[in-house]
């Protein structure tokens, strides 16, 4: 396999083809950016540890049957991913109270839910991602509605699975963004990245923040260590 140039950079990585068109490589950066996609500043070693905790839990993902893009760590912040067409929008699904869904509300960020909630926004930056519903997402065409109905199976799966796997390392996964797409093959598959930057997770210990949100109550100069310790506790579990 050969590196060729650069496809696009997005906030958080870049991705690059290579001599097979249905493979590409995508390296992550150090940048950080707020909610609102506005570039905070950069985490050093963040982009390494994202790749090495995205990489351990799409692994444990495939073991338990869900198609996602991981082939093959190249280095601390390159891997090997299966091309693909990216469906444009973000899956949320929510598990305990926090971040827009506790400000939407006026509710205390912790509140336990009675059931998970799964959101949909559309991923345009320009628009900040607006909320939108399973009609807007088959009216504009992002996709068509049996592919959705599966989306929305399989978020929920993988959030089961995660949210269990997680809580083996005193871990609560309080909310994950998702994000699909079609591979050269025509699958379904997880893409994008699974993260401290793309999940919410707090310390079932100590209730310690373990995500970029740590920086709202610490500062950014904390972050690299947090980064460290949930990269630290995550690959320490067996993959399964
Ligand atoms: O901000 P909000 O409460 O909607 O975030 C829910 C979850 O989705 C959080 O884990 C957050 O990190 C993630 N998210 C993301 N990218 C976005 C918006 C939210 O990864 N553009």
């Amino acid at each position: 396999m050969k590196k060729l140039g650069l496809i696009h950079e997005g906030k958080s990585m870049k991705v690059y083809a290579t001599d097979d068109p249905e493979r590409v490589v995508v390296e992550y950066k150090d940048d950080l950016t707020d909610s609102t996609g506005w570039r905070i500043g950069k985490v050093a070693g963040k982009g390494a540890l994202n790749n090495r905790i995205t990489n351990h839990l799409m692994q444990v993902l495939e073991r338990n049957g869900i198609a996602t893009q991981y082939i093959e760590e190249l280095t601390d912040r390159e891997t090997l991913v299966r091309s693909s067409e990216m469906i444009p929008i973000e899956i949320i699904v929510r598990n305990v109270a926090a971040g827009r869904l506790a400000q939407r509300f006026e509710i205390a960020p912790g509140t336990p839910l009675r059931n998970t909630i799964l959101e949909y926004t559309y991923k345009n930056d320009e628009l900040g991602d607006p909320d939108v519903n399973d009609a807007h997402i088959i009216a504009m065409g992002w996709t068509d509605r049996d592919t959705l109905k599966t989306i929305e199976k399989t978020a929920l799966r993988i959030n089961d699975i995660l949210r269990r796997y997680m809580r083996m390392a005193d871990i609560e996964l309080v909310d994950i963004k998702m994000e699909f797409g079609h591979d050269a093959k025509g699958r379904l598959i997880l893409s994008d990245e699974i993260s401290p930057d793309t999940c919410r997770f707090w310390d079932m210990r100590n209730h310690e923040i373990l995500d970029k949100y740590r920086m709202e109550d610490t500062s950014m100069h904390d972050l690299p260590a947090i980064y460290e310790r949930i990269a630290e506790r995550v690959l320490q579990m067996d993959i399964g």
